[in-house]
C-alpha cells in the first residue's frame, strides 16, 4: 500500500476544507448513504464518523479508504493494534491456524499456552478465564465479585468506560458537582434497579474514597480503569496506591479494567507500570491481537467464581465463540512478540512523550488553548481543559475544524479523539504529526475560529 505523503496545505478556509474532503471520499459517502438502508448507528456498527470514511485496507500505521486516499491512522482500533495493522508474525499464525480450521466446541491446544502468558504478564493472575469482549468480561468479573460476596453494588468512576452492558452504563449527568456525581444512564433503555446498584464515583478525588468507605457493606467490589481511556493522566500511581490501600482495609475486592491498558502501557499493563495489582483484572484489545477477546483474570480464591454454577457463590459464564482458535492464535502471538521485544513499549512511549512535548511547546508559545495528555501510547488532544467534546467532526467550532484539516492532511483522529501510536509508528510519524497539527491550528486560527 502505498504510504501516505504529507500534502502542502495553504492556509486556507473551512469551507475549502469540506469541499475538498467532499470531492475525494465519493465512495465513502455513497457507502454511508446506502448503509443507512439496512444498518442503523454509525458509531455502534463500525466507529466511522462524520465525514463518512470507510476502509479498504491497512497495514502497518496506515489504512486506505474507498477512494484510495491513504491516512496515517491514530486510532489503531480503538487502541487494539498495539503493533500496527497486519503484523507480520500474528498474520502468519492467523494463515497457519486457518488451515487447521476454526473449530468452537472443542478445545485445542492453544489455549493453554495463552492463559500462561496472561498469567506470565501478572503473576496474580493465578486463574484465566475467556469470553469475547471487554464488555463480558467486565459483565463477568462484576458478576464475579457479587456472587462472591453476596452484595449487589459496585462502585464505579464518573467518566470511566466499561463496555456496553447495562450495569456500567452510568454517567455523570451534566453540571453536577464534581465530587459527588449525580448518576445518568447513558442512552435509555437502563432499569432503575439496575442504576441503584452503582455508586458512581468521582475519580482522582478524595470524595471517591470516603464514598466508598461509607458504602463498604453494600459493595461487590470498587472497578476502575487505572488509566482512564477518555482522560489518559499519567500521574495515577498515588490514586490507585490508595484505591488498593482502602480496599485491603475495607475487605473489598479491587477489580482494574485493563481492556484498554492491559499489554499496552507495559506487558504487565497498568499494574507493572504502577506496582499496584488488583484482585480481578479485565482485558481485551490488545491481548486478542486484533480479533475479539474478552479475558477475565485473577487470584484463584476469587476466579474459583468461574467453575460449576450450582456449586455455592458459583457464577454462569459461557459463550459460543469463547475462545475461539482464531482469537486466541492471534493474541497468543501478538502476546508472544510483545514478550520477546519489550523494547517496544519504550517506543511507543518515547513517540508519545515527544509528540505531547512538541505539541503543547507549540501550543503554548503560539497562544493556543489545545494542549495533548498522555499517558505511555495513550494520547488525546483537548481544545477546553480537558472537558471531552462531543463527537463533532464537521468544523462547527475550532475543535471540529481542526479534526477536519488534520484529515485533509492525511492523518485520521477518530471521532471519539482517543489516540494510541503503534509499534508500526517511526519518528517520522511523530515528525508529520507535528507538523499537520501545527498547520490545523494555524488555519483555525486564520479561519477566526480559534
Ligand atoms: C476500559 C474499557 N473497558 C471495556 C471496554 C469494552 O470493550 P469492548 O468494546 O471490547 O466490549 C472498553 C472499550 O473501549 C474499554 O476501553
Amino acid at each position: 500500500m502505498a504510504q501516505a505523503a504529507v500534502r502542502d496545505v495553504q492556509v486556507g478556509y473551512l469551507e475549502n476544507a469540506q469541499r475538498e474532503l467532499a470531492a475525494r471520499t465519493m465512495r465513502s459517502q455513497r457507502m454511508a448513504s446506502d448503509r443507512t438502508e439496512v444498518i442503523n448507528g454509525a458509531m455502534a456498527a463500525s466507529g466511522t464518523c462524520p465525514p463518512p470514511i470507510f476502509v479498504s485496507q491497512n497495514e502497518g500505521a496506515y489504512f486506505e479508504d474507498l477512494d484510495g486516499n491513504v491516512y496515517l491512522d491514530t486510532c489503531m482500533g480503538f487502541g487494539v493494534h498495539v503493533l500496527g495493522h497486519r503484523p507480520r508474525p500474528v498474520e502468519d499464525a492467523l494463515r497457519a491456524q486457518l488451515a487447521k480450521g476454526w473449530h468452537l466446541s472443542l478445545r485445542g491446544e492453544e489455549q493453554l499456552a495463552y492463559a500462561r502468558l496472561i498469567q506470565s504478564a501478572a503473576p496474580w493472575n493465578e486463574r484465566v478465564v475467556f469470553c469475547n469482549t471487554g464488555t463480558e468480561a467486565t459483565l463477568y468479573a462484576i458478576r464475579a465479585a457479587r456472587a462472591l460476596t453476596g452484595k449487589s453494588k459496585i462502585a464505579k468512576f464518573d467518566i470511566s468506560y466499561h463496555g456496553a452492558h447495562d450495569g456500567v452504563l452510568i454517567w455523570p449527568a451534566p453540571g453536577s458537582p464534581a465530587d459527588t456525581p449525580t448518576p445518568m444512564s447513558f442512552g435509555y433503555g437502563i432499569t432503575d434497579g439496575v442504576m441503584s446498584d452503582v455508586i458512581l464515583l468521582p475519580y482522582r478525588h478524595p470524595a471517591a474514597l470516603a464514598a466508598i468507605a461509607a458504602h463498604r457493606d453494600e459493595l461487590a467490589a470498587v472497578l476502575v480503569e487505572p488509566v482512564q481511556g477518555s482522560l489518559p493522566e499519567a500521574d495515577v500511581g498515588g490514586f490507585l496506591a490508595e484505591l488498593r490501600a482502602l480496599c485491603d482495609d475495607l475487605g473489598l475486592i479491587l477489580i482494574f479494567d485493563e481492556v484498554l491498558t492491559g499489554f499496552r502501557l507495559a506487558f504487565g499493563g497498568a499494574q507493572e507500570r504502577y506496582g499496584v495489582t488488583a484482585d480481578i483484572t479485565t482485558y481485551g484489545k490488545a491481548a486478542g491481537g486484533g480479533l475479539p477477546i474478552g479475558v477475565v483474570a485473577g487470584r484463584k480464591d476469587l476466579m474459583d467464581a468461574f467453575g460449576d454454577f450450582t456449586a455455592p457463590k458459583g457464577i454462569f459464564f459461557g459463550g459460543t465463540f469463547s475462545g475461539n482458535p482464531l482469537s486466541i492464535t492471534a493474541g497468543r502471538s501478538t502476546l508472544r512478540h510483545l514478550d520477546s521485544h519489550r523494547e517496544i513499549y519504550d517506543h511507543i512511549d518515547g513517540l508519545t512523550a515527544r509528540l505531547t512535548e512538541g505539541f503543547n511547546g507549540f501550543s503554548a508559545r503560539n497562544g493556543y488553548s489545545a494542549r495533548i495528555v498522555s499517558c505511555g501510547s495513550m494520547w488525546q488532544i483537548f481544545f477546553r481543559n480537558e472537558v471531552l467534546s462531543d463527537f463533532e467532526y464537521e468544523g462547527k467550532d475550532a475543535e471540529g475544524a481542526f479534526y477536519l484539516h488534520c484529515l485533509n492532511m492525511g492523518v485520521f483522529i477518530h471521532a471519539t479523539h482517543r489516540c494510541y501510536l503503534s509499534a508500526a509508528h517511526t519518528d517520522e510519524h511523530v515528525n508529520q504529526l507535528l507538523h499537520v497539527f501545527e498547520t490545523a491550528l494555524h488555519m483555525v486560527r486564520a479561519d477566526g475560529l480559534g
